[in-house]
């Protein structure tokens, strides 16, 4: 794999060899004293967050890996065009989040630095996708042969978009996508699954789907893409991961979520052993520090 100048999609990573560099990147990361790690190769770079939709995790992650300076910008109308164009200016790499689809990929076109996708719209979340599989790799050891069961908002969830690329990277992966049938994975997302040979079952419903999966990777439903209050207020509830359904999981089975959650995961599960999504977003502030590193190191 060509070394990549910028993170748009988890489509680009095409080779596993690739997110095994970055994973034990990331390991050294956390082994080592988190911020002395950064601090040399990094010294002095200035990544700028550009986000147009809310964020708290992702935001603070990119913001923590850095050992450099922050420097945001909020919209006052102009286009990414021209925000971009001056923020690359002042910053060695930007990440970037909006609430349209293909903007990072807009942003890639012109900018003469680094532009990470921090989430663009119901598109993607490449950075997520890196975190999640990591995660899996550190909880379980593995990622081939493993069955993840996808639930929730596959239609909006754009961390799931990414997932599923790195998931077909990995030999004997099976996929359980569960979801209201209003929040089906879309179609360019199935279609690239069965291009990639990989193997997947689609249902409604959570029991059946989640009894032998060793990963439960549940989302959020998107409020925020609703056309209407009551099209949300329909499917909110769809799934909700509490005591008894965790407990009925195999025992190395793990949670996972990409957070922030809402109803999804009931707070008593926080404690149960499977439960990996504090880790997870841990993991993200490695991870990250590792993907900065590959691309400004
Ligand atoms: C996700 C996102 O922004 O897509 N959150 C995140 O990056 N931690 C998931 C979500 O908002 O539901």
């Amino acid at each position: 794999m060509d070394k990549l100048k910028h993170i748009i999609s988890a489509r680009q990573f095409d080779a596993p060899e690739f997110l095994l560099g970055l994973f034990e990147s990331a390991n050294q990361m956390e082994r080592d004293d988190t911020f002395r790690a950064l601090r040399d190769p990094l010294r002095g770079r200035i990544l700028a967050t550009i986000f147009y939709e809310p964020s708290t995790r992702t935001r603070f992650s990119f913001e923590a890996a850095e050992n450099m300076r922050e420097s945001s910008s909020a919209t006052k109308g102009e286009t990414i065009e021209d925000t971009i164009r001056i923020v690359s200016g002042y910053a060695d790499a930007i990440a970037i989040r909006h609430f349209e689809q293909g903007t990072a990929e807009a942003a890639a076109r012109i900018s003469p630095v680094p532009i990470i996708n921090a989430g663009d719209g119901v598109g993607e979340h490449p950075t997520q996708a890196l975190t999640d599989v990591y995660t899996i790799k550190k909880e379980l050891g593995r990622i081939g042969g493993l069955k993840v069961a996808l639930v929730g908002d596959l239609l909006n969830g754009r961390t799931i978009h990414s997932l599923l690329p790195l998931l077909c990277l990995y030999p004997g992966v099976r996929v359980n996508l569960v979801s209201p049938w209003q929040l089906r994975l879309p179609l360019r997302h199935r279609e690239y699954l069965l291009e990639k040979g990989i193997a997947f079952q689609e249902g409604e419903k959570l029991a059946g789907a989640i009894d032998d999966a060793d990963v439960v990777y549940i989302t959020r439903v998107q409020r925020e893409r609703f056309a209407s209050e009551e099209e949300y207020l329909a499917v909110k509830d769809s799934y909700i991961i509490d005591a008894a359904i965790a407990n009925s999981l195999k025992p190395e089975a793990i949670i996972m979520h990409a957070l922030p959650r809402v109803n999804e995961i009931s707070p008593e599960v926080d404690d149960n052993i499977r439960a990996a999504y504090f880790r997870q977003a841990k993991n993200g502030l490695y991870l990250r520090m590792a993907l900065l590193l590959y691309l400004l190191g």
